[in-house]
């Protein structure tokens, strides 16, 4: 078996990791799902404002961690931001009709997109945001290191489409699978 394609960037700061969530706008069709991994305050919110203003989305983008679901409409496709941190159980997943909607023939970002792994989509974009030195002195905001996965045919397809449309920012990952080691 050949191994997973994985590619990694860096954000300094949180203007450029908005500014890397545009550069992904222009490749999404209808029915991709984008699924965002990483811990509190790791920047999955920020990414999102980015793909939203980078679709033309009118209206404020902010965390739907207590709505489940935010829609952002006036762009060139509709954008459905999930937050799943609030779900205690799979089964939640169909209150929020979460598998309908994936498949509405919009975009979907999903903040803590791994929750259930029991049920994640058939082909999504995974990105992990980890926060670069996470024991930086106090006071001071390290970067965030990215890792762009694509899981099933469209999620590798978008993966690798991204990858080559921005050669500045993903730079693959060669050496291992940084996942198992997260
Ligand atoms: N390079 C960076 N990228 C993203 N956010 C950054 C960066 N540097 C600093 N930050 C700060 O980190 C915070 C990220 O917040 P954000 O709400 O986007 O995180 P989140 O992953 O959505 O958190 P939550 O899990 O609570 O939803 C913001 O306060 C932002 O200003
Ligand atoms: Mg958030």
């Amino acid at each position: 078996m050949t191994a997973p394609q994985i590619w990694r960037t860096t954000c300094a700061c949180v203007d450029q990791t908005i500014a890397l969530g545009a550069t992904l706008a222009p490749l999404l069709q209808p029915n991709d799902v984008i699924l965002l991994v990483g811990d509190l305050g790791a920047g999955k919110t920020h990414f999102t404002k980015g793909v939203a203003s980078g679709l033309g989305c009118t209206g404020k983008v902010t965390s739907p961690t207590f709505n489940i679901m935010l829609e952002y409409d006036g762009g060139r496709l509709p954008l459905y931001h999930f937050d799943l941190y609030r779900l205690d159980d799979v089964w939640q997943l169909d209150d929020v009709d979460y598998f309908g909607l994936l498949e509405d023939g919009c975009v979907s970002v999903v903040e803590w997109g791994d929750k259930f792994p029991e049920a994640l989509p058939q082909s999504y974009l995974e990105l992990r945001l980890t926060v670069a030195y996470p024991d930086a002195p106090q006071g001071e905001e390290p970067p965030r290191t990215l890792y762009l996965r694509g899981y099933g045919e469209r999620g590798r397809e978008l993966a690798r489409a991204w990858a080559a449309a921005r050669p500045q920012d993903w730079k693959e990952e060669p050496e291992k699978e940084p996942h198992a080691t997260d």
